[in-house]
C-alpha cells in the first residue's frame, strides 16, 4: 500500500481509495495488483511477467505500452549510485513511467505543473504507479536500496530523462516514511 504525503502541509494519506483519488487530481495513476503469488527474490523475470500477464496486457491496451520488463536493483548492484543519480533530480520524459512493485520500495516526488504542492509517494509491493509523460518528478530508493519492478514502455528503445534544472528536488528529504524503513537499531524505539 502506497503512502502519499504532502510535505508542505504534513498531510499523510494511507487509505487506498483516498490515495487513488488524490493522485488522480494530479494525473497520477495508482492501482493495486494481487500479490498473492509465490514470488521471491529468486523468481526469474520471465516467471514474473507470466504471473502478471493478464494485468500487463490490460495495461498495454489502455496505455499504448508495447513492452514490459523487470528491473532488479539491489544494494550491491554495480554503479547503483550513478544510476540513481540520473533519477533523483527533477526531470520529465517523453513517455509514461509505469512501475509495478514486486519487492522493495521507492519514493517518488511529483511537482504538479498546474500548481499545487509537491506530493511524495512511497510505493511498495503490490503498488502500480503510472506517471504520465511530461510530469515533473524525481525518484529515490528507500534505505533498503532494493526495488524489483515490472516496467512498461511505449517506446521499446526506452527513454532518457530531461532535467528541469529547477533545483526543487533539493528541498525535499529523500527519506522514506514507512515504518519498514526505520534502521534496525532504532526499530524498538
Ligand atoms: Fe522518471
Amino acid at each position: 500500500m502506497a503512502t502519499v504525503k504532502i510535505p508542505a502541509t504534513g498531510k499523510v494519506i494511507e487509505n487506498f481509495d483516498e490515495a487513488k483519488a488524490y493522485l488522480a487530481t494530479i494525473n497520477i495513476g495508482y492501482e493495486r495488483w494481487d500479490t498473492n503469488h509465490n514470488l521471491d527474490s529468486e523468481t526469474p523475470a520471465e516467471s514474473i511477467l507470466n504471473t502478471y500477464a493478464d494485468e500487463i496486457e490490460e495495461l498495454k491496451a489502455s496505455g499504448g505500452y508495447v513492452t514490459a520488463d523487470v528491473i532488479d536493483v539491489k544494494p550491491d548492484t554495480p554503479n547503483l549510485d550513478t544510476m540513481l543519480n540520473k533519477f533523483n533530480k527533477e526531470h520529465w520524459h517523453d513517455e509514461d513511467e509505469v512501475r509495478f512493485i514486486i519487492e522493495g520500495d521507492g519514493l517518488f516526488h511529483i511537482r504538479p505543473q498546474e500548481g499545487g504542492p509537491v506530493v511524495a509517494i512511497e510505493v511498495g509491493k503490490g503498488d502500480l504507479l503510472r506517471v504520465p509523460a511530461g510530469t515533473w518528478h524525481w525518484f529515490d530508493l528507500c534505505s533498503n536500496r532494493r526495488i524489483r519492478a515490472i516496467r512498461l514502455f511505449q517506446d521499446p528503445g526506452g527513454w532518457t530523462p530531461h532535467y528541469t534544472g529547477s533545483g526543487e528536488d533539493s528541498g525535499y528529504m529523500p527519506v522514506c516514511f514507512g515504518m519498514n524503513f526505520i534502521p534496525p537499531q532504532f526499530a524498538s524505539l
